[in-house]
Formats: structure tokens, sequence, C-alpha cells
């Protein structure tokens, strides 16, 4: 079986782990957790970085650190994985859903621009949403595969309204935007290690960003608010921490990823070159003002829907090849029924049960991309 997206680890994350157990430093601090930290700051153009258990508890570690707290209500695009509305659920807040861009798949800046001027109004201070009478406290873009929506605008925005801005750029780590660093682009910015990312730790996630007190503050809030060793602690804080063990592996992921990114792009073009002038299907969407980390690559179906998109998984299983659906938006997602919405999600809609994701890992081999290739254009074809 060709897998979807699989880790490469064929780099020095035998050795560090190795180190980690010979030197018994397998728990939440050791070398490797400080050294992915900086490494994570360095290669996203970021000050400071805190390094956490995953991507989720990473995201809601930034709200928290951005002020957002019980009954307000944080921004973010539909079209996003669970986790990132969870995030938002986890600070006993409410995601406000908005759309997409057709065009990158990421947060619609418009709709966001108009739904803010429609929805919102100053009341002693405190923008407050008119419908639910709560406060609109932070906005949470997503970098959708390796994306970047339109940042200057968002920001723009989110400076009119006085909003922090909290990138979930899960899969983005190695994006480029209008050659800013990542860093730069947003408040804080929180990568995923997850198992099925460009990089991996095996489970874990980073913060990154410029501002030092805000940082600390975070690095406090991850380690259950410690403040002496005499279990002295003067915040509800998180054991939010990743492990030496986790760090181990992915600094040696992080040390390969501008290769890893690379691999990445070959593939995204190899598939848009292979499908290219089908009339059954097009491209995943890419950013003409920067370069995408093109996390997963895959094609969308001009018509049909999930049944559609089920079948064809079923008929390239058959014949040795992973491939799956894609993000069920959260305004579709039962525990999300009631969260707040804009007026339009049709993008959104319309997209995400048309999307086919193929085999994408680094390391992958020529004669198998061909493979899978070929055999797409026999299965969209019977
Ligand atoms: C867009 C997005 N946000 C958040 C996450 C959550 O990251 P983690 O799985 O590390 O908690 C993911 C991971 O898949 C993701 O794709």
């Amino acid at each position: 079986m060709i897998p979807l997206a699989v880790p490469n680890l064929t780099g020095n994350e035998r050795a560090y782990l190795n180190r980690c157990i010979d030197t018994t430093f397998v728990s939440s601090v050791g070398e490797y957790v400080n050294k992915i930290e900086e490494m994570a700051a360095e290669k996203s153009g970021s000050r400071y970085a805190v390094a956490t258990s995953s991507g989720t508890t990473g995201l809601h570690l930034a709200l928290t650190g951005c002020g957002v707290q019980s009954d307000e209500i944080v921004i973010i695009p539909t079209f996003t994985f669970i986790a990132t509305a969870n995030a938002v659920a986890h600070c006993d807040a409410c995601p406000w859903l908005m759309d997409i861009s057709k065009d990158t798949w990421t947060l619609d800046s418009e709709q966001l621009k108009t739904e803010l001027e429609k929805k919102t109004v100053w009341e002693n201070n405190r923008l407050i949403h008119k419908d639910s009478g709560k406060r609109v406290a932070a906005i949470m873009p997503v970098y959708t595969l390796g994306s970047i929506p339109d940042m200057e605008k968002i920001n723009a925005i989110a400076k009119d309204y006085g909003l922090p801005v909290v990138a979930d750029a899960a899969a983005a780590l190695g994006a480029e935007y209008e050659g800013k660093a990542l860093g730069e682009i947003a408040d804080l910015t929180v990568f995923s290690f997850n198992g099925n990312k460009t990089v991996t730790s095996g489970g874990g996630g980073m913060i990154v960003g410029n501002d030092a007190e805000l940082l600390k503050k975070l690095k406090h809030l991850s380690t259950t608010a410690r403040v002496t060793a005499e279990y002295d602690h003067d915040m509800v804080g998180y054991n939010y921490r990743m492990t030496n063990i986790q760090a181990a592996v992915g600094c040696a992921q992080l040390e390969r990823l501008e290769e890893f990114v690379e691999k990445k792009r070959e593939i995204r073009a190899f598939y848009n070159r292979e499908f290219e002038g089908m009339d059954k299907v097009s491209p995943f969407p890419d950013m003409d003002y920067g370069k995408s980390a093109c996390w997963f690559s895959g094609i969308v179906l001009k018509r049909g829907g999930l049944e559609k998109v089920r079948n064809l998984c079923e008929r390239l299983r058959e014949k040795g090849i992973e491939a799956r659906s894609f993000w069920k938006p959260v305004h579709l997602q039962k525990p999300y029924e009631k969260a707040l919405r804009a007026e339009n999600l049709s993008v959104a809609s319309d997209l995400w049960n048309r999307i086919l994701t193929l085999p994408c890992s680094t390391n992958i081999t020529a004669k198998e991309l061909e493979y899978v290739a070929k055999t797409v254009k026999e299965v969209l074809e019977e």
C-alpha cells in the first residue's frame, strides 16, 4: 500500500532518542526541548518559541495567553481541522465561523470585514457581537495545507477592531509570505508536529512569536505555572509540555525541514502537471503572493460529492493506494451545530466533499508517484 502521508525518520532521530535514554532525560525537560524551541524560532523567523504537547494545546494556550475568556468569541474559518474549533471551545469560548476564499482555501478577508462591520458594536470599549451579546476576543486564521491567507488585510482589520491574531499554522512551517517570515505576520503562530505533518515529533506543537512577555507567560502557563521548586504555583496552569523524547525526534526532523518542504512542493507540482487539462478535476490552489508549504496534495472533483470520493478511495485502496477525503467544515460538525456563523459559508460547503488527498509522504518515490497518477486517471475514467 502506498500510504497517504507517513513520517520520514531516516535522519538523526534514532541517535537523539538513544541520547535521551542514555542521559535519562526522557521527560519534560532536557536539551532537545531547549533545542527544538531555538530551531522553531529560527525556522519561523520569530524571536521566541514555546514547545507544547500538541498543536491543539498550543492553540488553546495561545488563545488563553491573548486573553480569550469564557463566553467570548473567536473568529475562525469553518474549513479547518476540528482542532481549531476545539481550541476555542477549550477556552469555554465560542467560534464564529467564516467562509474561505476559493483561491487559497483560507479565511475570506472580505467576508471577515463585512461581518465585523455588520454584526458588531462597541460597548464600553468592548467589541460586542450584537446578536449574542458576547465579546469578540480574537481572530484565528488557518494556514490551510501551508497556504497563507491575505494577512496584510486580516492584520489591518484586526488592528481596526483591536483584536489579537493567533495563526493556526499547524502544517505551514516552511511556507513563505511576501518575503516575510511566518513569525512576523501574526501575534502568535502555532505549529503542529503530529505524525502526519511534514515534520513530526510523534506528537507535539509549538507557539512562536516576538512578544517576550507574552511568550514567557505562555511558557509559565504550559508548565503548571510553577514559581519555585517548592510546589508553589501562582495561576491555574496546564501540563502542556513537550517531552525530551518528542523533542529529540522533532529536532532531527527540523534539521531536514527545507529538504522535506521542497519534496512536498515537488509532489504538488507533479500532481498538478499530471492532472492538468483533465475535465473532471482541478488542482489544489496556490497563493500567487507566497509559497505554500504544500502539506497535502491531491485533486478536486469538479462534480460529485462525498459518495463519489468514497468510491474513488475504495477503488484506489484495491489498487494499493491510500487516498482520503479532507476536512468536513466545522459548521457541519455535531458539536458546533449551534456555533455563530457568517451569513454565507457557500465556498466551504461546496468544496469540502469534492477533495481527494493523494499519497504525499516525503519519501515517496518517482515510480510510486507515477503509479498513483496513472491509476487515479484510470479510476476517474471508470
Ligand atoms: C489546521 C489544524 N489545526 C490544528 C491541528 C491540531 O494539531 P495536533 O494534532 O498536533 O493537536 C491540526 C492537526 O492535524 C491541523 O491540521
